[in-house]
């Protein structure tokens, strides 16, 4: 990952191949929002953005020649939009002008960051977002197709075989730069950054490679050498014995057997239990109710609840939380098999309630169930649950904002949590009225209804192995991969969406 350090080295003076600074839009132009930089050059600015087509907006990213004034090579300027009332610009503002102005600094050595970071809050939005925007995934380029920039190939190391890297290095510029909390600030978004990062390889990573099996793997490599970490895997065989009759039955269709992982964090003294129960549907064919063959690329990334609930864990860890924390990641790929079940199939999930499978496609709440009544059998206060669970979830809420249900109090700290961690989510009611829609016919309940209200239908299924146990549900199905570009710190794919909310989640809970 990109290195970082706070500095109080003048803009004007840092040696490194890109300076970013902050633009923003006012009543007559563009503004240069930058304490430091020498009133003559930032005249000079001022004039010269218009003429080059700068607006100062959000998201809007342009490199130019540095100039003789300053040392760097490259000036980069990163668009904050307009001021808020007060005069200030919000934190995700912050974080997101960050976060793009880094995407542009991919296959650079150096940079440095002179946006307003004068506060704790405004450190962590500009360290944050610098680094959840230096992402690639170029795992998957060869030296043959990587980069159609053949002298940047040439280059070696860094623009080498698999495209551009993100920027090497990054100096954050702030007079805070030896403040012990300031410090602590950026030591904290490196790590939260490594977890999203995390989360987003998981979710590209191909599903070829990535199975229950191999992403049990990929558990235990992201835990071992972290403190007051276990992970446990019950395999297929074990699910089968064990009643877990929701993993089973999904996980049938495939070559590749269910996984139930526990990923606990369990530190000396914690002020809190938590559960998060993550569905990790490593591939979503549709099962026998097979889905169309247009976007079915997509379902590879059917697995982000689970990422993001391990990266959470191992963060959690990392960060010496005074929380214990169990991740459950339930895996399975949802295939078309010989033995695959079938629409009209009656399983039982673990604990002994009976489903009615009427559409092998919603797979997800059933591999859930097995999870969350282990979570709540296991005894923590809360339980949180994240899944791309619904199609109904982008209809209703698009594809940036993801969805939060629960019980009242919980949904509402969820809420609270994502706001403050800059993601968008929003609350949405388990309505009683809507109870019938999942009744079956022959089971306790049917994993299907009617079409309207799909996301809320699929909540109430959950709902329904929680009883009422503190609780929320995550429906990240549209935030958690990005089919179109990218922008601010969001790259294209997988978006590590939902992890910051979790861990924001458990720090409150830490108190
Ligand atoms: N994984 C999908 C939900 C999804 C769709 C996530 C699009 C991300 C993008 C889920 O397993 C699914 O197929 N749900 C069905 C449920 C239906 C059959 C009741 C859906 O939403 O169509
Ligand atoms: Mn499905
Ligand atoms: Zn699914």
């Amino acid at each position: 990952m990109t290195d970082v350090t706070l500095s109080s080295k003048n803009p004007t003076a840092v040696k490194a191949e890109a300076l970013v600074v902050a633009t923003a839009q006012t009543s007559d132009g563009v503004a240069v929002v930058s304490d430091q930089l020498p009133t003559d050059l930032l005249t000079q600015l001022e004039t010269l953005a218009p003429q080059l087509g700068v607006t100062g907006a959000r998201d809007e990213v342009r490199k130019i020649p540095a100039g003789p004034q300053l040392a760097a090579e490259v000036l980069v300027l990163t668009g904050l939009g307009e001021r808020a009332e007060d005069g200030t610009f919000a934190t995700e503002t912050l974080r997101r002008a960050a976060g793009a102005a880094t995407r542009e600094l991919a296959g650079l050595s150096s940079a440095a960051i002179a946006l307003p970071a004068s506060d704790d809050d405004e450190i962590i939005a500009v360290t944050e977002g610098a680094l959840l925007g230096a992402y690639a995934f170029n795992r998957y380029r060869s030296a043959a197709t990587g980069t159609k920039d053949t002298k940047d190939a040439a280059k070696g190391a860094r623009n080498g075989k698999n495209g551009k890297d993100p920027v090497a290095a990054l100096e954050i510029l702030t007079p805070l730069h030896k403040n012990a909390k300031a410090k602590l600030a950026a030591e904290r978004a490196e790590i939260l950054a490594a977890a999203v990062h995390a989360a987003r390889d998981l979710v590209n990573t191909a599903p070829n490679e990535l199975y229950p099996a191999t992403f049990a793997d990929a558990a235990k490599a992201a835990a071992k050498d972290v403190k007051q970490v276990k992970v446990t895997v019950l395999d297929d065989k074990q699910l089968a014995s064990g009643g877990y009759g929701g993993l089973t039955a999904v996980g049938q269709g495939s070559s590749r057997g269910p996984r139930l992982v526990k990923v606990a964090y369990t530190p000396a003294r914690p002020n809190a239990k938590v559960a998060l129960v993550g569905k990790g549907i490593t591939f979503d064919s549709g099962g026998i109710s097979i889905k169309p063959a247009a976007g079915m690329d997509a379902m590879k990334s059917d697995m982000a609840g689970a990422a993001a609930v391990l990266s959470t864990v191992v963060a959690a860890a990392k960060l010496g939380l005074p929380v214990a924390v169990t991740g459950y990641l339930c895996l399975a790929e949802n295939m078309p098999g010989g033995n695959a079940q079938r629409p009209a199939d009656v399983i039982t999930i673990y604990g002994g309630k009976t489903v009615e499978v009427l559409n092998t496609d919603a797979e997800g709440r059933i591999v859930m169930a097995d999870g969350l009544v282990s979570a709540v059998e296991d005894g923590h206060d809360v339980v949180l649950d994240i899944a791309t669970l619904t199609g109904a979830q982008m209809v209703a809420l698009g594809s940036r904002t993801s969805a939060v249900m629960g019980t009242d109090e919980v949904r509402d700290e969820v809420k609270a949590a994502a706001d403050a961690a800059g993601e968008l989510f929003w609350p949405m009611p388990l309505p009683e009225e809507l109870k019938s829609n999942i009744k079956s016919k022959v089971a306790d309940v049917a994993n299907s209804g009617p079409r309207w209200g799909g996301m809320l239908n699929a909540g109430l299924f959950l709902q329904t192995f929680v009883g009422d146990h503190p609780w929320a549900h995550l429906d990240i199905a549209g935030p958690a991969f990005n089919e179109g570009g990218a922008h601010d710190y969001t790259p294209g794919g997988g978006t590590g969406v939902g992890v910051r909310t979790l861990l924001t989640f458990l720090e409150g809970r830490a108190k």
